[in-house]
């Protein structure tokens, strides 16, 4: 059954911070200009510094969502001051959270709301564990109405710390409280992965090891690291963008079809998949770190010359890994994960090669080798897909040519919503669809973990290349 949204305050922790300010604040504008914010629905943006009330922070919110969307100005100035309100507070302080309380009941009398809380935990991940805690014991794991959890990845680091992480959350709120956001699976293109592999018959039938020869799943950056070393000097691109994002390709690119087109359904047929993947081998993993090239002409220092790195920085900004899916309808079949920053180009995509015919009836002819069919879903820029096929080229000799068919997102339907959009839209209909699963973060960490825990060459490469030269 299509969800419904009822109004709600969302409570958005670390509310003026920059993941707050990019993501989160100019999202919900949106959805409010798409018409799609519950009538009624305000925000408590509460932040540790303190220092501000709901005038400066209705302006602060404002700038913010004007710098990151194309919010019209008097619009966007009415609605910041009818559904935007502010606390500070110490989320170390019990008495804090029993103000933040009295304050979401003196709003909910106010603005005649049924008592729908959704927290957003948008900060960073060592502060997740105390405020989960701290919503759960000060009883504001409650409420009239419905109460959700919203946290964003990094879930844990590693598997104990995921472990601990869920078992916490879940000592406070229920699971289907609890959306893990991974904000690939808001992209429209990685949900038409579902649409594309469950809506059509076309390659069902060929979507196995029978057909498929090889899978990659790449996303290549040309940004570098930033100014997140602090954060990135600990994590590296396996933890950043291996285990959640790139897994997540994979689990929607090799599920079996799932009973129905539901949360718990998918992130059933996901796990399994997860579950289903071999332990990596130390040779099938290849770590790079870039070095200083060019991006487009421009000259680009090194990762170890970039702000708040270590000059002698071992952290991987480059990853490719060799995947075996130990199940009847992959097994045999190579997925290869890549990923990396300061690469080449911005591209995200996931490319399907299928074998090719066992037997040529052109090896007289010259010019007839057989190329396989190549299937590419670009997940972005330039979302869409093609499919390569050999065709004759026109003429009396027999010669064989490789020409692309294509779909584009761009001419079809415009431009595509943001992925945050999509999944707060999503988190207040109490649809868990696109959301992480605590099964998954934990299938996913059992998997990466014991490739953590060894130590890895790591590869220069140019920034500006496709990176280090052994990549395939
Ligand atoms: C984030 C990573 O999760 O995803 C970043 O932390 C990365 O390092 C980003 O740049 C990529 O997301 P997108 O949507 O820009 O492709």
């Amino acid at each position: 059954m299509p969800h419904k949204s009822e109004p709600a305050i969302i409570a958005i922790f670390g509310a003026t911070g920059d993941l707050a300010h990019r993501m989160v604040l100019p999202a919900l504008y949106e959805i409010e200009q798409a018409g799609e914010l519950p009538k009624g629905t305000i925000i408590l943006g509460i932040d540790r510094i303190g220092g501000m009330n709901d005038e400066s922070f209705r302006t602060n919110a404002h700038d913010a969502i004007q710098a990151h969307s194309d919010g019209g100005d008097t619009k966007l100035a009415n609605w910041c001051a009818k559904h935007l309100f502010y606390q500070g507070m110490d989320t170390s302080s019990a008495s804090d959270f029993e103000a933040l309380r009295k304050r979401l009941e003196e709003l909910e009398r106010a603005q005649k709301l049924p008592g729908n809380r959704l927290f957003y935990l948008a900060v960073p991940p060592v502060a997740f564990g105390p405020t989960i805690e701290a919503l759960g014991t000060s009883g504001l794991n409650k409420s009239t109405g419905w109460t959700r959890l919203v946290i964003e990845k990094p879930f844990g680091h590693d598997l104990a710390s995921s472990m601990e992480l869920n078992a916490l959350a879940q000592k406070h709120f229920r699971e289907d409280q609890i959306y893990r956001i991974d904000h690939f699976l808001g992209k429209e293109t990685v949900q038409n992965l579902l649409a594309f592999r469950f809506g059509n018959t076309l390659f069902e039938s060929v979507w196995n090891r029978d057909k498929i020869e090889k899978v990659e799943i790449v996303v290549a950056e040309q940004l570098g690291v930033e100014d997140r070393a602090g954060y990135y000097e600990k994590a590296g691109a396996l933890r950043d963008m291996v285990q959640n994002h790139l897994t997540q390709l994979l689990a929607l690119t090799a599920m079996e079809v799932p009973s129905a087109f539901h949360a718990d359904d998918i992130r059933y047929e996901k796990v399994k998949v997860l579950r289903s993947i071999a332990p990596i081998k130390e040779h099938d993993v290849l770590m790079g770190q870039y070095m200083r090239g060019e991006i487009d002409g421009e000259g680009v220092v090194a990762y170890q010359q970039e702000r708040g790195v270590a000059p002698d920085s071992k952290t991987e900004t480059f990853v490719e890994l060799k995947l075996s899916v130990e199940s009847w309808r992959w097994h045999g079949v190579p997925f290869y994960l890549r990923t990396g920053k300061r690469l080449k180009e911005r591209v995200s995509e996931i490319i399907v090669t299928f074998k090719c015919p066992p037997v040529s009836i052109f090896k007289p002819y010259k010019e007839c080798e057989l190329a396989p069919n190549v299937l590419i879903i670009q997940l972005q820029p330039n979302e869409g897909f093609r499919v390569s096929l050999q065709v004759k080229k026109p003429g009396a000799q027999i010669s064989l040519q490789t020409e692309w068919m294509h779909f584009s997102y761009a001419d079809a339907f415009g431009s595509l919503p943001d992925a945050y959009h999509t999944l707060l839209r999503d988190v207040l209909q109490g649809d868990q669809t696109l959301f992480v699963s605590a099964d998954e973060t934990l299938a996913s960490w059992r998997l990466y973990t014991p490739v953590l825990e060894r130590q890895h060459r790591i590869h220069p490469y140019a920034a500006g290349s496709w990176g280090p030269g052994a990549s395939s």
